[in-house]
């Protein structure tokens, strides 16, 4: 069995599978949204604080399963720097102390192995990566061969929806919060501009639609009944930008298995759109358990199962927890 930790931003996790048959036979994750939503956003302290208070109480639930640990894994990168670190210390102290083999996890091939939580891996793939950290299209080979071809030049797209949710007041995280909001609102309402629509290049931005959006909050002047469909305009947009960028990407570059993943991965606006886009090409949508689809550690284990199989080791010493990392 291998045990797992994620713990890159504000989820305390941490999962065992068994490497044979690659059962998730324990996962409990702890979330600090309640302590963060005051602030509408992570606050990097305090996430530490909790992840040290949070990762020990779930180990202790581990403790059966330590004899027959064979490996521990860790998110290592990307993520918060003072939250990495909490993961990482506890998953060099059980290797050491259990003398079993360390493995540091890339958090967003974390994101792509969460659609094969309990199964096989399937390749090739061309994966749209949706999380509150990134927003990136990759042509996944295997895993060691993943290529990104697009990615975001400031904001992702979780994370234009975490600041619009701020600017309404409605707490944090925004993603779930603006969905629900948008339900029951006019996406037609607000002609907000597609971002980079008259740009040639394959690449995202989320900056400018933000700014559209909190004009339209100062317009409507504290009067929330406009909020909602404020809300639907702006899901509809964001959504119609990866929608439009995918479309020019597939012309040269037509999609046979499409995935989508990361946490906002989860909204059911974005899966209905690509669904269509996908259509004409007869691609296949692989989509991961809304369960698995923001961070957790079945997807780190999961990854750790294909990188303990290919003997992808790191001595305690030397593994670091790196803020940022390319894919
Ligand atoms: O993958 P994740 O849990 O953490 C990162 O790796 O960043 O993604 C969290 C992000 C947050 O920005 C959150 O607002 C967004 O995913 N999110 C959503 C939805 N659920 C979560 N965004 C849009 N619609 C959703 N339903
Ligand atoms: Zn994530």
């Amino acid at each position: 069995m291998i045990l797992s930790i994620e713990s890159s931003c504000d989820d305390s996790a941490i999962a065992i599978t068994e490497i044979k048959t690659k059962k998730l036979l324990f996962h409990k994750k702890i979330s600090q949204e309640l302590e963060h939503s005051v602030y509408g956003g992570v606050v990097p302290e305090l996430a530490a604080r909790l992840h040290a208070e949070a990762l020990p109480k779930i180990l202790a639930e581990c403790e059966p399963y330590f004899k027959d640990l064979k490996a521990v894994a860790v998110t290592s990168t990307p993520g918060l720097a003072v939250t990495l670190v909490e993961g990482v210390t506890m998953a060099k102290a059980i290797a050491i102390s259990l003398d079993i083999p360390l493995i540091g996890v890339n958090h967003l091939i974390g994101h792509i192995y969460s659609l094969f939580i309990q199964k096989e891996s399937q390749f090739p793939l061309t994966v749209l990566l949706v999380s509150g950290g990134h927003t990136q299209v990759m042509e996944v080979k295997s895993l060691h061969e993943i290529q990104t071809v697009a990615k975001s030049m400031d904001d992702s797209f979780g994370e234009s929806f975490d600041k619009v949710a701020k600017m309404i007041g409605l707490g944090y995280p925004g993603g779930p919060l603006i969905e629900k909001l948008a339900k029951d609102g006019d996406r037609l309402k607000h002609n907000f501009t597609v971002p980079l629509h008259q740009s040639p290049l394959i690449a995202f931005s989320y900056s400018g639609l933000k700014n559209a959006v909190r004009l339209a909050i100062q317009k409507a002047d504290g009067d929330t009944s406009t909020y909602k469909d404020i809300a639907a305009s702006f899901e509809h947009i964001a959504t119609k930008h990866l929608t439009m960028k995918l479309k020019k990407y597939f012309k040269t570059n037509p999609p046979k298995t499409f995935a989508i993943v990361g946490g906002a991965s989860a909204n059911l606006y974005l899966r209905s759109q690509i669904k269509e886009l996908l259509k004409p090409h007869n691609a296949d949508l692989l989509l991961s358990d809304l369960k698995y689809c923001s961070d957790n550690a079945a997807m780190i284990g999961r990854v750790a199962i294909d990188m303990y199989e290919n003997k992808m080791f790191t001595s305690p010493h030397e593994l670091s927890s790196a803020p940022r990392s390319s894919l």
